[in-house]
């Protein structure tokens, strides 16, 4: 087990990183930039669930809405902070779509990260915090239904729909 640590992997501008699973998770297929910023070698990867790069602080019930989603054939967009082979951690936007064949059947599923607008991700990590602590704090297997409902709870008192939300927090990229 990777023991987590402060030490944090910035993205480069132009670092896009792909994965792809089978229907159940398994990763098939990682791109090169993958390797290189979490540290871990392709046979660490391959054939392993995604949760071999899950970072602590991630709160359940993100991943609870993203396969909901991905289940309906519909994808998600959101913030994502991975572990490195090393226990470092990076932030990612992440956008993971269904993977369909040119048959149309559903394959596996497919997603595309890269570096996040800082602002945006401050704000994430207050409702990550949030969400983590509602997580611990109660039954575990409502809790990621009831993390999810705090970011439901930012949304409706914004007046915001959450792919709206992400789409908007993370087009704001501030002037380098
Ligand atoms: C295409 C795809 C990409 C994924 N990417 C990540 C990722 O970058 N980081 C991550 O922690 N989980 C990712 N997941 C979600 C994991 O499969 C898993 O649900 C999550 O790590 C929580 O695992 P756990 O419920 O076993 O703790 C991805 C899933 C899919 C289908």
């Amino acid at each position: 087990m990777i023991k987590a640590n402060n030490n944090e992997v910035v993205l480069g501008d132009e670092d896009l990183i792909v994965s792809k699973t089978d229907l159940k998770g398994r990763i098939t297929y990682i791109n090169r930039t993958f390797m290189s910023i979490s540290g871990f070698p392709e046979k660490a990867l391959i054939g392993h669930q995604h949760n071999v790069i899950r970072h602590p602080d991630m709160p359940r019930g993100v991943f609870h809405k993203m396969w909901q989603e991905l289940k309906s054939e519909q994808e998600f967009f959101g913030y994502v902070k991975n572990l490195c082979a090393d226990g470092s951690y990076y932030w990612v936007f992440a956008n993971v779509t269904p993977d369909f064949d040119q048959q149309g059947t559903l394959r596996g599923y497919y997603s595309v990260r890269r570096k996040p607008n800082p602002s945006a991700v401050s704000l994430i990590k207050d409702l990550y915090q949030k969400m983590r602590s509602e997580e611990n704090s109660g039954d575990r297997k409502t809790a990621p239904l009831r993390s999810w409902a705090i970011i439901d709870e930012y949304l409706k008192q914004h007046n915001v729909s959450y792919n709206r939300f992400m789409i908007e927090s993370d087009d704001t990229k501030e002037a380098c």
